[in-house]
């Protein structure tokens, strides 16, 4: 669940006239004017984290050397780590969290003298030209999105059909809750749905199962049965996100993660890097089983998840989440326009047929015909044009982006990322779960090496194939 870009602009700025109007404690959300809940902590007065090396190889007790620095200059700190330098062999590397508030400008001046390697990054990026915006470098990093969200889940607009129901409203909040109370690792809570949500969802299951043999592509309806099968889609159940995590997990490194309200477009694309996907557990009104305003379990689970699970539309996901990270902020606009007519609203052609990919449309019943009708637009994916494209969030699209297959798709997006102006390369480490950033040969160098070797692995497989 993304905010797109209006309503990110309009909460952001409820966000800042409320937040000196409460007194409650930093960890819990608070309530704003209009019923909004904004988490204001530590993390969300923006923070500044430095990542630094000393000159000297192996300096013995650099670290404190260095930290004398911030004292001096009165920065509070936050968080301190150390670890083994990717870029120079036998050198470490220091990472702190400076505290919001304090005067960072010296302590860098002082800093960028002293270090072989100097790099900040900071969600306040756009005060300062020189420092990349701020991304989640390990996948625990992803719990700060926790308090990085736009509005709390249970704030609904005035035209929402459960604006006026204040059961609705109080399970919203409670669904909020989970998800803003969810750690990294942790299962996802099972959620015990209502006899009344579970007919909403019996409503968009019938419906939407009878047209997917016909308009969903073909990778959605290959998986479609295994998800019956192995995590209870059924007409009388709504599936657990814990399950469908677990399936998604086994079937293509992606996993499942509660949020509680809207995340920026850059904070929902940083979590695909990870191969995590967010995603919402509440479901819709049941005054319109049809019809939802917002993203809900519905759209996720119908639309989503079947294509999650296909190796190759995994990867391309996951490549709109690394051109992402520290990207400027008009590009990642543009990334998410490309990820918006890609999983979002995506029509794909196999055998000569149209078929759809996207979960905008995989989980509308109205719209999944329509697409497919003679009134849109087609017009074939081409990441640079398509970047550009403005479209309507509540109402059909006019316009629809055609990819020929995934793989298509990806190569396109991944020459698409190499145009976004970022001084660095980031390779997602599987093992570490964590982000490399590469911008220095010895790291290139190392990789090159890990990809030798497993060049010689798939050789010794290909010999064996031949006798
Ligand atoms: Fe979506």
């Amino acid at each position: 669940m993304y905010a797109q870009t209006n309503r990110q602009t309009s909460n952001a700025k409820e966000k800042e006239d409320c937040s000196s109007l409460n007194n409650s404690p930093p960890d819990t959300p608070k309530l704003m004017h209009g019923g909004n809940y904004i988490k204001e902590g530590r993390d969300s007065a923006k923070s500044t984290c430095l990542i630094f090396s000393p000159k000297e190889e192996d300096e013995v007790g650099s670290l404190g050397r260095y930290l004398h620095l911030f004292a001096k200059h009165k920065v509070n700190l936050l968080h301190i780590e150390s670890r083994s330098s990717h870029r120079r062999p036998n050198n470490y590397e220091f990472m702190v969290e400076c505290a919001p508030g304090c005067n960072v400008a010296s302590v860098i001046e002082s800093l960028r003298n002293e270090c072989s390697y100097f790099s900040i990054i900071s969600r306040n990026h756009k005060d300062n030209m020189n420092t990349v915006p701020w991304f989640p470098r390990r996948i625990r990093d992803l719990d700060k999105f926790a308090n990085q969200i736009l509005s709390y889940g249970a704030e609904l607009d005035s035209d929402h059909p459960g604006f006026t129901d204040p059961v609705y409203r109080k399970r919203r909040k409670y669904f909020a809750d989970i998800a803003y109370n969810y750690k990294h690792g942790q299962p996802i809570p099972t959620v015990e749905y209502t006899p009344e949500e579970t007919a909403t969802w019996g409503v968009v299951f019938k419906n939407l199962t009878k047209l997917y043999s016909k308009y969903a592509c073909r990778e959605h309806n290959h998986v479609f049965p295994l998800l019956i099968e192995n995590c209870g889609y059924r007409e009388d159940n709504i599936p657990q996100l814990e399950d469908i995590s677990n399936f998604l997990k086994d079937s293509t490194g992606f996993t499942l993660r509660p949020v509680a309200g809207l995340l920026s477009s850059r904070d929902f694309l940083a979590g695909l890097a990870f191969r995590v996907f967010h995603s919402t557990q509440y479901i819709r009104h049941s005054s319109k089983p049809l019809y939802t305003p917002e993203p809900d379990v519905c759209h996720e689970i119908l639309g989503h998840v079947p294509l999650l699970a296909d190796p190759s539309f995994a990867q391309f996901s996951q490549v709109i989440g690394l051109a992402s990270l520290g990207a400027p902020d008009d590009y990642i606009e543009k990334l998410a326009t490309c990820f918006w007519f890609t999983v979002e609203y995506g029509i794909c052609r196999q055998n000569g047929e149209l078929k759809a990919y996207g979960a905008g449309l995989l989980s509308s019943f109205g719209e999944l015909e329509y697409c497919m009708s003679d009134k849109p637009e087609l017009r074939p994916f081409d990441p640079p044009k398509t970047a550009l494209q403005k479209y309507p969030i509540t109402e059909y699209q006019p316009i629809y982006y055609v990819a020929e297959d995934f793989e298509d798709a990806k190569e396109k997006m991944m020459k698409f990322a190499q145009t976004i102006p970022r001084n660095f390369g980031v390779r997602y480490d599987a093992y570490t779960q964590s982000i490399n950033i590469i911008d220095s040969k010895q790291q290139v160098e190392a990789l090159v090496n890990n990809v030798n070797q497993e060049v010689q692995i798939l050789m010794d497989a290909l010999k064996k194939l031949q006798h």
